[in-house]
């Protein structure tokens, strides 16, 4: 169980409570490069969040928007490859033993490299077609469901290496991290 507070949010616009997880995934990415940090409790909150987030936009939200004809396919299916990439990146970042180590930094890196390119492209491609095409009451309805989603997953601990490591193998069988896919 993660001992970060990682806010409990329980309505609002789903864009402005996304951005809010967004920074917070910034904010424990730079504790994950601190030396002097408690990376060991950084990793296990980072975890958590991003299992619990990607699944409440999966569950919650893209569907949603794609009804709204907001996104497309397109961009539903290339945010849900871009989340199993980051799932990857941090199982390497879980199985590590130590976290003052060479390759503790490497895997780290990786991980920024991955989650800062989908929270850019998400942000672009996903959060602004739903600001412009969705409407306020909407948002806010998509917003109660994400925070409701999110909250369960968190309560739930959904953040442990077991479970990473399942959710990483169901991504490779249904084809998410192909790596020959252009990965734009
Ligand atoms: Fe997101
Ligand atoms: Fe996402």
């Amino acid at each position: 169980m993660t001992t970060i507070d990682l806010g409990h949010p329980v309505s609002g616009d789903v864009v402005e409570l996304i951005l809010e997880d967004h920074r917070r995934f910034e904010s424990l990415l730079r504790e994950l490069r601190d030396s002097s940090a408690d990376r060991d409790a950084v990793r296990q909150a980072f975890a958590t969040l991003h299992v619990a987030h990607a699944l409440a936009e999966e569950t919650k939200v893209y569907p949603q928007l794609r009804r709204k004809d907001a996104v497309s396919d397109h961009e539903a299916e290339h945010g849900e490859e871009e989340h199993a990439e980051g799932h990857e990146a941090l199982l390497a970042v879980l199985e590590l033993k130590g976290t003052d180590t060479q390759a503790f930094d490497d895997a780290v890196e990786e991980l920024a490299k991955v989650v800062n390119h989908h929270l850019t492209e998400e942000e672009l491609t996903i959060l602004n077609p739903a600001r412009d095409e969705v409407s306020e009451k909407v948002r806010a309805e998509l917003g109660e469901a994400f925070a409701a989603e999110r909250n369960a997953r968190i309560a739930d601990n959904c953040g442990t290496l077991a479970h990473v490591r399942s959710i990483v193998a169901a991504a490779r069988k249904e084809g998410l991290l192909d790596d020959d896919e252009d990965d734009d």
